[in-house]
């Protein structure tokens, strides 16, 4: 008999190893606020937002899909460049297919981390125990918390009966521990149910955005700017000391404050055209979280990619777009001690 020529021996190898390459999905979880939330929000009945509305999710869905955004959002990149579907927001009915991972995370109050915990291990509950152990372990989790809580209490207060507080400083680097200390009590209790893999990323620029120039008037909020950095700075010392004493814990912090802050001061550099004005919404830099509402009236750019912010709080895709790529292969500044993409292809 003729053994088949080498030629061919190899061809078939590398088609059996891309097979099962593209067979060996990392599933994606995501925990969060509206910075990542791709529509649970909408679902959940407790929900003090609005309901999706045009004109988010103008440009790339063609529908309000409940994210914060124009388009997609930095989830639906990492899950593309991961070579996953888009990972659906787990409410969304019907949904039970968890092969490439769910989405847990909640714009507003509505969904805190321990109830997205909770909603986590509901899923975990449905599965077989085995088939649980192999999704939860081979995973990669992806957490972005703490702005609504550094813009409730760094915002100056309300005149009236409202509920914003400014937060002593005293009291500042107590409260950052305890917002981490939350972010790390969900980690920790994931590490247990057996993920080793979690990407993060910093608060974002909050006393520079649209919203907060707003309410300003025109400057920036140094209250909310201090416990924002004060956040980021200890968000990596918190990781570090889990990356030691948590076995087989891997992460990757991906610098979302600088990244997004450079694109405002600079949006040129980056081939956009307006950094500190929202593409959507109304009153100073479009700052007020109109966009949508059609009893208030709003204004609404012609061509979002040319804007960093979509609307008062959330970048518009075009920037979600270029953050993406650094978080997914960028240099040891921006994300570390490792990229996104390192941390899908290890092992
Ligand atoms: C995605 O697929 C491409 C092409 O098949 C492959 O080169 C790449 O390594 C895959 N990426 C990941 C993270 O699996
Ligand atoms: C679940 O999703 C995966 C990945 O998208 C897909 O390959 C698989 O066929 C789906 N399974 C079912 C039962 O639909
Ligand atoms: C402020 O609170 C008081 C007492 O609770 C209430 O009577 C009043 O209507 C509130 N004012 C506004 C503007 O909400
Ligand atoms: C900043 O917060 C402090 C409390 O820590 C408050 O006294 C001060 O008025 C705030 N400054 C501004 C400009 O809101
Ligand atoms: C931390 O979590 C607890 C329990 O969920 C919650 O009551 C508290 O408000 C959270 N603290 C902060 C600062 O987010
Ligand atoms: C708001 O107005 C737009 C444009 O007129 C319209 O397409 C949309 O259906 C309206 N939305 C709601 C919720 O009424
Ligand atoms: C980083 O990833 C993006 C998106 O896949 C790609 O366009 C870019 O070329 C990559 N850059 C490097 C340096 O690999």
């Amino acid at each position: 008999m003729e053994r088949s020529s080498p030629v061919i021996g190899t061809f078939l190898t590398l088609w059996a190893v891309l097979v099962i390459r593209g067979q060996c999905h990392t599933p994606f979880f995501i925990f969060g606020d509206s910075v990542l939330d791709a529509g649970n929000n909408q679902y959940y009945p407790l929900s003090d937002q609005p309901k999706p509305r045009m004109p988010y999710g103008e440009t790339y869905f063609h529908y309000p899909s409940g994210r914060s955004c124009d388009g997609r959002i930095i989830p639906d990149f990492l899950a593309q460049y991961a070579n996953l579907t888009l990972i659906e927001p787990y409410l969304e009915p019907e949904f039970n297919n968890y092969t490439d991972g769910a989405n847990f995370a909640s714009a507003g109050a509505g969904i805190h981390l321990k109830l997205q915990l909770s909603y986590f291990e509901e899923m975990n509950n449905k599965l077989e125990p085995e088939a649980a152990q192999e999704l939860l372990s081979k995973a990669v989790y992806f957490f972005s918390i703490g702005g609504n809580d550094y813009m409730n209490v760094g915002m100056p207060p309300l005149p009236e009966n409202g509920t914003r507080v400014a937060l002593a400083s005293s009291y500042r680097k107590q409260y950052v521990k305890a917002v981490l200390g939350n972010i790390t009590s969900v980690v920790k209790k994931v590490y247990e149910m057996g993920g080793r893999k979690f990407l993060f990323q910093t608060v974002g620029p909050l006393g520079c955005m649209p919203l907060s120039r707003w309410i300003s008037g025109s400057e920036c909020i140094a209250n909310v700017t201090i416990l924002a950095k004060m956040h980021n700075k200890r968000l990596s010392i918190v990781l570090w000391e889990l990356e030691d004493t948590l076995p087989g814990f891997k992460c990757a912090v991906f610098d979302y404050y600088s990244a997004l802050l450079e694109m405002s001061k600079y949006p040129s550099n980056f081939g956009f055209t307006e950094g500190q004005r929202a593409c959507c919404g109304s009153g100073n830099f479009n700052g007020e979280f109109t966009c949508g509402d059609n009893e208030t009236g709003y204004n609404l750019c012609s061509d979002p990619s040319q804007y960093v912010w979509f609307d008062a709080a959330h970048p518009t895709e075009s920037a979600n777009n270029y953050l993406s790529s650094l978080f997914w292969n960028g240099s040891l500044e921006v994300v570390w001690p490792r990229n996104a993409k390192a941390l899908f292809e290890m092992p």
